[in-house]
């Protein structure tokens, strides 16, 4: 049986060159250096005494093509590169003619330089920021960028929203697992998933994503996306998707409300309620909203017609005959407006479970909850936002590395309008 072809004696190219003489350490210039780091064969000594080049397959890896590029400019030989990227430059002296010493040092150095940079870069391309809740703590991290599939694009996320489900979803997140929190976003597309896609790079737009928004880049369906209103700053826009789309659906989408009817808003400052204060006077109703009494004033400015204050006051003294009821604060809240509704009236929970059916029933009233966000509704918000009619009141903004404190000053549950995360400009 003929005997196999041997493995060449060096393992690579900076073994090849201390192994061999000058002449076997230069490569060919010009694009011929290049197809050398190509083709491992034509690295072979010139004099073609060596072994099977045919199998000689060197881990060849993004240094040894960087070097390949030196090369391919007639700048310096692999055995000067390879011996400046192992801090060995002398080593090679010997092989280099002497009077071209100091600027092959130059160019090493500069060789050395400029390999770190495209590695950099190329890897800076490749990762984006994001805060990642993982092992109890949150952290900016260096994490891949999301690549948009068909029917996705990608966005350069401009700002983010805190949203309450942002804190539960991580509260409720299993041992061991690691998420990029966050729902809403306002930014500018940087990729689409398909050429055919009704979005192109370069838009403005808001929308409601599921893979986390506390992030430079984020992931949005085509069907969770509206055009930013251009009326809106990024920030602002960014505080509108979840709590808009949540009002619209309970009040007019559930609720249908009419024109002079009374409309009562739990929580009437929050971002739910702040959204539905202004989306009820479009539709013509006579709004009351609960709220702190810090908050009055910024409800008086979204148009509510009446505020009680739930520290005061219980709100069930107070009021009656009320055709719908927007509940966004708890459960029990919404226990205790049941007989505050007229009968054929309407309340709609978008905070925990709903009355009990049986209780609705007596009182003759229909009680809905809104279910989930999915971010169909969001050009009818926009809509009413380019119109002058419906704007999202900003609480406090915090840069990215502080959303642990954005989300916990959320959490306390005072927040008026919406918090806003500021991710890049
Ligand atoms: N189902 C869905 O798709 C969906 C979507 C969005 C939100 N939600 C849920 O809806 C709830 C509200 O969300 P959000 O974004 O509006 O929250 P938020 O922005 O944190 O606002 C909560 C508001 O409730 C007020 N509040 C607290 N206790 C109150 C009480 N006893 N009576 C009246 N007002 C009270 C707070 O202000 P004061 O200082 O004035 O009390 C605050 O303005 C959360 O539970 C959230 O998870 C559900």
């Amino acid at each position: 049986m003929a005997a196999g072809p041997k493995a060449p004696p060096w393992k690579d190219v900076a073994d090849y060159c201390s192994a061999r003489s000058t002449a076997r350490c230069e490569l060919r210039r010009g694009n011929a250096g290049l197809r050398s780091f190509e083709n491992p064969s034509t690295l072979l000594p010139r004099s073609g005494a060596h072994d099977s080049p045919g199998d000689w397959n060197p881990r060849l890896h993004t240094r040894a093509h960087a070097l390949a590029c030196a090369v391919s400019q007639g700048i310096v030989t692999a055995c000067s590169i390879e011996a400046a990227l192992n801090k060995s430059w002398r080593s090679c002296r010997s092989h280099e003619s002497p009077g071209r010493e100091s600027q092959i040092v130059k160019n090493r150095v500069s060789l050395v330089v400029l390999w770190w940079l495209v590695a950099s870069v190329a890897s800076a391309a490749d990762s984006m920021r994001a805060v990642v809740f993982s092992g109890g703590a949150f952290q900016i991290q260096s994490v891949p960028k999301p690549q948009p599939q068909p029917g996705q694009v990608r966005i350069r996320v401009r700002a983010a929203s805190v949203n309450p489900v942002d804190w539960k979803q991580i509260a409720n997140l299993a041992p061991g697992a690691r998420l990029i929190p966050g729902r809403d976003l306002a930014g500018i597309i940087d990729a689409v998933g398909d050429p055919d896609s009704p979005w192109k790079a370069g838009q403005p737009v808001i929308a409601i994503v599921t893979g986390g928004s506390y992030a430079e880049y984020a992931i949005a369906s085509i069907n969770a996306l509206a055009a930013k209103p251009e009326r809106l700053s990024f920030d602002e826009a960014a505080g509108m998707p979840v709590v808009g789309e949540t009002a619209w659906r309970a009040l007019v989408t559930i609720a249908n409300i009419q024109a002079g009817q009374r409309v009562l808003i739990h929580g009437g400052a929050g971002g739910v309620g702040s959204s539905a204060v202004q989306i009820a006077k479009v539709r013509g109703a006579y709004v009351i909203a609960t709220a702190s009494a810090a908050h009055t004033e910024l409800l008086r400015s979204l148009g509510a017609d009446e505020i009680v204050d739930y520290h005061r006051v219980g709100f069930e003294d107070t009021l009656k005959d009320v055709d719908v009821v927007l509940n966004t604060v708890d459960t029990e809240t919404g226990a205790r407006s049941v007989r505050l509704v007229k009968p054929g009236g309407i309340l709609v929970s978008v905070a925990g479970a709903g009355p009990a059916a049986a209780q609705c029933e007596a009182a003759k009233i229909r009680c809905a909850v809104t279910g989930h966000v999915t971010g169909e509704l969001l050009g009818s918000l926009t809509d009413l936002a380019e119109a002058g009619k419906l704007r999202i009141p900003i609480d406090r903004r915090f840069p990215l590395a502080e959303a642990a404190q954005a989300l916990e000053l959320n959490r306390q549950g005072h927040t008026g309008g919406k918090i806003i995360l500021e991710v890049s400009y």
